[in-house]
Parts: C-alpha cells; sequence; structure tokens
C-alpha cells in the first residue's frame, strides 16, 4: 500500500537541519553571554597575568573566529564589521597576520564592551543568514567554531577567577552556596585493569561526531598491567602531604618542578591562603574556608608528581585513563550543573568523577598520535603547533561546558600552570 505523503517531503529535512544548526549556534552564543551577567566593565578589561586574558577579549576573540573562518570566506557579500579588529582578537594564527602581543591584551581599553556586544550582534546576523542559507561547504567549521567558544567559556571563568584571586576583597563571581552537608572521603580504592592491546582516540570515519584535529587518528596501543584510583585526590590528603614536607623535602620532585617551586615559593596549591583559622581557599563563590573533602585543585603538573611520589603511586599515562574511561558515562560536574566548582567528592561505586570536577593530570606528553596531520591553512594551527613541552590532562572539570569533552578529548598545559581546574588521579603498576 502506498501512503500518499506531501510532496515538499525534502523541503522540512534541510529546514530541520537548518534549524538545529541555528539552535545550537545560537544556544553557545548566549551561554558565553550568560557568563557576563555578574561581570561591571572594569573586570571585564583587566588582564592578571599574560597567561590570562580579558573576558572583553574572549568575547570579541570568539566572535573573530567565526567571522575569519565562516564568514568572510563563506557569506557571499558579508561586510567585517571593523577591519581594525583582525589585529586585535587573532590570538595565535600565523596564516592570520600579526596580532597584539598576549601579554598586552589588557591594553585595549578601546573597543569598549558595548562595541564588542555590537561587534557579536553583528556576526551573529550574519551567522544567521548563513546557517540558514549555506550549503555543506561553508558550515565545515560551524563545529570547530562551536566547540572553540565552548573552550573560551571555560578559559573566561578561569581568567576571572584569577583575576579575583589578586583582589584584597577576593570577590565572588557568582553567590556563596549554602554551606556543603560534610559528606565523608571514601577511602582510596584502586581499580584493576589487565592492560594488552587496546584502541585509543577519536575514529574521524564518514559520519563521525566532531573531535578536535588532536584527538585522531585512532591507533593501537599497548598497555602494561595497572590500577587506577577510584577517585581523585582530596584536599585532606593533600594537608598531610604538606604536614610531611611535602614542599621541602626534594626527593619527591622533578628536578624542573623543584626548581620551580623553590624559585616560585610554592607551599601549598595555588589558591590557597593561610589565615589565623587555618586554610581558605579562594574560588569562584569566594575565599572559603578549606573543605578536607573536595578534591584538591589548581595544583601544577610537577606538584601533582611529587604528590604520586610521596603517595607511592604515580601519575596515569593519557591510554590508561582514556581505556579506563571507556565504559564510564560522560557524566558528572561540568558547569551548569549549580554546583559551581564547590562540591566534595561524591561516594559511590567504581571509577567517580573520572568526567567533570577537576581535570586530571596524566604523565603523556602532548604529542601527535602516528598518523596525525594538521588540517590545511589557519585551522592547522588550532593545536598541532603546540605539540612541544606540554603534558595531556583528561576528562574535563567544573568550568568546562556540559556537552564539550568526550572520551578521547586531550586539554593540554605547559608542567608549571596552575591556574586552570586541575587535579589529581593516582596510578600505579601491576593489577
Ligand atoms: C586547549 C585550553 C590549551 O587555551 O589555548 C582556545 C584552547 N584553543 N582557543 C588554549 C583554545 C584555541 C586551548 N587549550
Ligand atoms: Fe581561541
Amino acid at each position: 500500500m502506498r501512503i500518499d505523503r506531501p510532496h515538499d517531503q525534502e523541503r522540512p529535512l534541510a529546514q530541520t537541519a537548518a534549524h538545529e544548526r541555528l539552535a545550537r549556534y545560537r544556544a553557545v552564543r548566549r551561554a558565553t553571554e550568560a557568563l557576563i551577567r555578574s561581570l561591571t566593565p572594569e573586570d571585564m578589561g583587566a588582564q592578571s597575568m599574560p597567561d590570562a586574558s580579558p573576558t572583553k577579549w574572549h568575547l570579541a576573540h570568539t566572535t573573530w573566529f567565526f567571522e575569519t573562518f565562516m564568514l568572510t570566506p563563506g557569506l557571499p557579500g558579508y561586510r567585517v564589521f571593523d577591519p581594525r579588529f583582525g589585529y586585535l582578537f587573532n590570538s595565535y594564527y600565523e596564516a592570520e597576520g600579526p596580532r597584539q602581543p598576549r601579554p598586552a591584551r589588557g591594553l585595549i581599553t578601546r573597543p569598549s564592551i558595548a562595541d564588542v556586544l555590537a561587534y557579536r550582534a553583528h556576526v551573529d546576523a550574519a551567522m544567521e543568514r548563513l546557517l540558514t542559507a549555506a550549503g555543506e561547504g561553508p558550515l565545515e567549521l560551524l563545529d570547530l567554531g562551536l566547540a572553540h567558544e565552548e573552550q573560551h567559556q571555560e578559559l573566561i571563568l578561569m581568567d576571572i577567577l584569577h583575576l579575583f584571586a589578586q583582589s584584597p576583597l577576593s570577590p565572588a563571581f557568582a553567590p556563596p552556596r549554602p554551606p556543603l552537608a560534610s559528606v565523608p572521603t571514601p577511602p582510596l580504592a584502586y581499580v584493576e585493569f589487565a592492560g594488552g592491546l587496546v584502541q585509543m582516540g577519536h575514529d574521524s570515519g564518514p559520519g563521525a561526531p566532531f573531535a578536535f584535529d588532536n584527538e585522531g587518528p585512532r591507533h593501537r596501543v599497548w598497555l602494561e598491567p595497572f590500577r587506577l584510583a577510584d577517585r581523585l585526590v582530596t584536599n585532606g590528603e593533600w594537608l598531610r602531604f604538606m604536614a610531611d614536607g611535602g614542599y621541602e623535602r626534594p626527593e619527591f620532585w622533578l628536578s624542573d618542578g623543584w626548581a620551580m617551586a623553590r624559585a616560585e615559593g610554592w607551599r601549598a596549591p595555588f589558591y590557597w591562603r593561610e589565615s589565623p583559622d587555618g586554610w581558605r581557599v579562594m574560588g569562584l563563590t569566594g575565599l572559603r574556608p578549606l573543605d578536607p573533602a573536595q578534591p584538591v585543585s589548581h595544583v601544577s603538573y610537577y606538584e601533582a608528581d611529587a604528590y604520586a611520589a610521596w603517595a607511592g603511586a604515580r601519575l596515569p599515562t593519557e591510554a590508561e585513563w582514556e581505556h579506563a574511561a571507556s565504559s564510564v558515562p560522560i557524566e558528572g560536574n561540568f558547569a551548569g550543573s549549580g554546583r559551581l566548582c564547590a562540591q566534595p567528592a561524591p561516594a559511590g561505586e567504581g571509577l567517580r568523577q573520572m568526567f567533570g570536577d577537576l581535570w586530571e593530570w596524566t604523565r603523556s606528553a602532548y604529542l601527535p598520535y602516528p598518523g596525525f596531520r594538521p588540517a590545511a591553512g589557519a585551522v592547522g594551527e588550532y593545536n598541532g603547533k603546540f605539540m612541544s613541552g606540554q603534558f595531556v590532562l583528561r576528562g574535563g572539570c567544573c568550568a568546562t561546558p556540559a556537552g564539550h569533552v568526550r572520551r578521547t578529548y586531550r586539554n593540554f598545559f605547559y608542567p608549571q600552570q596552575r591556574w586552570m581546574f586541575s587535579g589529581v588521579r593516582l596510578a600505579m603498576d601491576g593489577a
């Protein structure tokens, strides 16, 4: 039997795709703008260190990305909002020409916030036209542009926390949460893995969902038997490391780490502050008493590695982490959960906190996988050119937008950096 179908059944399909693209684009752009609701123009213009950027710069740079890589090449008749913005808001793309030096981004007092929001509106209006009208070609970079803006949502939170941590007033980005119920820390246990020949990395076959280029190609690796801690290291455990001379005993430290710890006077994690009534921790809800049950956050690779040595353990490799995560649901304390990086370790069974809460340092150098080729053109500079001197972190954190990470997702930072939401999961050899 033949069912009567409307003759234009193909059109709704194309319209659905356009509708879905528009909805995703709007949701990501509005989520960025939601982050600035509690910020003043002064907050948004300041740059607290060379690694951090003003919020205003993030708002404009993500917009420049869509303008430069999608609208200028892909939307006929597109008018660039202001040709001077390329110099101001190009981050690191050599192929796009010279740029404002990164440490001087805080000196850009013009354009104003209002001008930058007008820039966003101009680009959004043009993106609406592109996303409604375009065929596949010009849309190739939509997923990258959206994932890029999500990365900058997390960077806005990292950079605001760093800025607010410089203020003697310890401002809160968000109102303090009601006092958290004190959750007893479950004893740390290790989950055993037999290892063997396993696959890792993103499989970018036809129809594969988006992933960054650095997540592939999928390839085989050999794993010796290993054990992975079932939760993150807590503040309470870190206090024991400190009490045992963790920051004073070179035998736990890598040579570069020891030199850095001495030179910078490290004696606790980045945002810990000593007070007459004990340690406090600066966070997005302001300066709060240290919670021993909460996972320790804002530690460098060097500190994470020293802690592991003190604990008689080591950091996991990224292959071990990814293998262990293969059957773990991608759920956890991500941004938007309302918990705002202030939740103690939840009790539970099996591997906990693999996704969300804190980025987990691995001992793997951030290197290309076998067969990795960066994309042609300027966007080929996105990840590949940073594959020197950095370490991989896995799993996302409480400042990462929900839905952003994958099991194969590779974040990367230099071993001395501490302003990201980084934590520690221990591993050991042998099952
Ligand atoms: C993956 C967080 C190290 O901050 O440079 C932003 C993210 N890439 N714009 C960075 C990124 C391009 C990247 N990290
Ligand atoms: Fe960027």
